[in-house]
């Protein structure tokens, strides 16, 4: 419980809300996000993602477990989120309903975590509800949730309603089943995809996932890169309308070089974390 409570005062700064910086893309989108048009050169390399979580503000830093055996030892001050399942995105949903595996235990990473000293702080993993497959991955992230909590670690569970039988993946009142599913399983934090009605997101929307996850906070995915001050006022407008804890940003951060990359993560911490408006956090 006292490494529980640590690493949830940690990550959060006492705030309950989570600035995830999502690191997991080389598998979940292959090179797709981190080399070609608008991509900074720095993203080339996964070293960037490290650099960026270590000078930058994040509450943890989201990634697979080889990325954090490879170069962790390197930067010992980043909050780790150790995402134990991925999958890549070249077999696709029309072709086959998307199933994710685990890739490490849970136990594998409290190895990692007690062999090196790590800051590894929580887990992750992504069920697609909607999926043939729904049930082994809502099996494995039960079990997931218990050994995490067991041995003090938060969870956080990537939930997307994906599938043939998922008519729209961004339905407001699919998305609040999502939430309610982390709940029932006993997730800390659930990251969604933002809610949209006819193809328009609104903050709005977010209100009935809220309210299903009750005492699960609600977080939402970053997705492709925008303008910046678009991504502040949503994000902004998520917290402060729609109730969320947080956000989970990966590409809106590491397809900027390395500088601007630091500055935006701390624009977004200090909306999400420190409270600021979107003027302040602007002027960053
Ligand atoms: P982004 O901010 O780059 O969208 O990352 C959020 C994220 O949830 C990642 O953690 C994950 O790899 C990816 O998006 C999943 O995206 P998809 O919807 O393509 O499965």
């Amino acid at each position: 419980v006292d490494t529980f409570i640590a690493n949830y005062q940690r990550v959060t700064r006492g705030t309950g809300r989570l600035m995830l910086f999502a690191g997991d893309q080389k598998v979940e989108h292959l090179n797709d996000d981190f080399f070609g048009d608008g991509i900074h050169e720095d993203d080339s390399s996964p070293l960037h993602l490290f650099r960026i979580a270590s000078e930058g503000k994040v509450g943890v830093f989201a990634t697979q477990y080889g990325l954090v055996v490879r170069y962790g030892m390197d930067f010992p001050d980043i909050p780790y989120l150790v995402k134990l399942n991925s999958k890549t995105h070249l077999v696709k949903t029309q072709q086959k309903d998307p199933y994710s595996p685990l890739l490490v235990s849970v136990q594998d990473v409290v190895d990692l975590r007690d062999r090196t000293g790590l800051a590894i702080a929580a887990v992750g993993y992504t069920i697609y509800i909607g999926s043939e497959y729904e049930s082994e991955m809502m099996r494995e992230a039960q079990q997931v949730i218990l050994d995490a909590h067991k041995n003090g670690m938060l969870v956080v569970l990537w939930i997307y309603p994906r599938g043939a039988a998922v008519k729209d993946e961004k339905d407001p009142h699919l998305i609040a089943g999502a939430a309610g599913v982390a709940a029932a399983l006993g997730a800390d934090y659930v990251k969604v995809n933002a809610p949209k009605k006819e193809g328009t997101p609104s903050s709005e929307l977010l209100k009935e996932a809220v309210l299903a996850a009750g005492r699960t906070k609600v977080v939402c995915a970053g997705g492709s890169s925008i303008d910046e001050k678009k991504f502040i006022q949503e994000l902004y407008d998520q917290i402060h309308t729609g109730g969320a804890s947080g956000n989970a940003t990966g590409r809106n951060i590491h397809q900027k070089g390395l500088a601007a990359a630091v500055r935006f993560t701390e624009a977004i911490y200090a909306i999400t974390v420190e409270g600021a408006t979107v003027d302040e956090a602007w002027k960053i």
